[in-house]
């Protein structure tokens, strides 16, 4: 769709809710540029653990931050269960997110506009966004959903423990006290819990469209 140059779009929500997938297709949807932040987080997780330094060095894990290439992230490595445990982890310093919203904030800016999506991109990060987006669904939705990708890929789960995962990362998310996972004031609640893609996909674009008219009306 014409008339999206310049756009940014936050899409925030927790842990298999569907934002990253969305994301994706809006991006595409739109034509700009998407930067899924989780995966800067991961990064940083990932080459601490390669290096066999510990997860709780914050001057290390900042260097690893500040080191990170945002163009060269391979979500096939980075996409592990381990690998997103131990981001949560070194995403609670201070550090570590001034280094990451920095490069996230240059990548928004780049032609021809971005779809951002995390968990503070609306409040932090892009405070600035032309939409919003808050993806969410219940937990033990989400858990259904993650164990059923498990699942389909061959491995094994237990449903009660993908489902504790699901819990312990969304405490450790919205309790930490630097940028929590919470809706900006300003942002358009979108749960997914009842909705399959194609549904949450078409909201969203209404959603976008609407905004995109107004701002081309102006
Ligand atoms: O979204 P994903 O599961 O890949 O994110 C991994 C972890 O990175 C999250 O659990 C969260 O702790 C952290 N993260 C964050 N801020 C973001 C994106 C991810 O703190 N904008």
């Amino acid at each position: 769709m014409s008339g999206a140059s310049g756009l940014t779009i936050a899409l925030d929500g927790p842990a298999a809710s569907g934002k990253g997938t969305l994301a994706r297709r809006i991006a595409a949807h739109y034509g700009l540029n998407h930067l899924d932040t989780g995966l800067t987080y991961r990064a940083v997780a990932k080459a601490l653990a390669d290096a066999g330094e510990p997860l709780d060095d914050e001057a290390l894990a900042e260097r690893a931050a500040r080191s990170l290439d945002p163009g060269a992230l391979d979500r096939t490595v980075l996409s592990t269960h381990e690998v997103g445990e131990a981001a949560s982890k070194v995403a609670v310093m201070p550090a570590v997110r001034r280094a990451l919203v920095e490069k996230q904030r240059e990548f928004a800016r780049r032609p021809p506009g971005a779809v951002l999506d995390g968990r503070d991109i609306g409040t932090v990060v892009c405070p600035d966004a032309d939409v919003k987006l808050y993806v969410t669904a219940s937990a033990a939705v989400r858990a259904e959903r993650r164990w059923r990708e498990i699942v389909d890929g061959g491995g094994t789960a237990e449903y009660a423990d993908v489902l504790a995962d699901v819990e312990r990362r969304d405490a450790r998310d919205m309790g930490r006290a630097d940028s929590p996972l919470k809706p900006a004031a300003d942002a358009h609640l979108l749960d997914t819990s009842e909705m399959d893609i194609e549904s949450a996909f078409q909201a969203a674009t209404a959603l976008i469209d609407g905004v995109l008219a107004r701002r081309n009306a102006d």
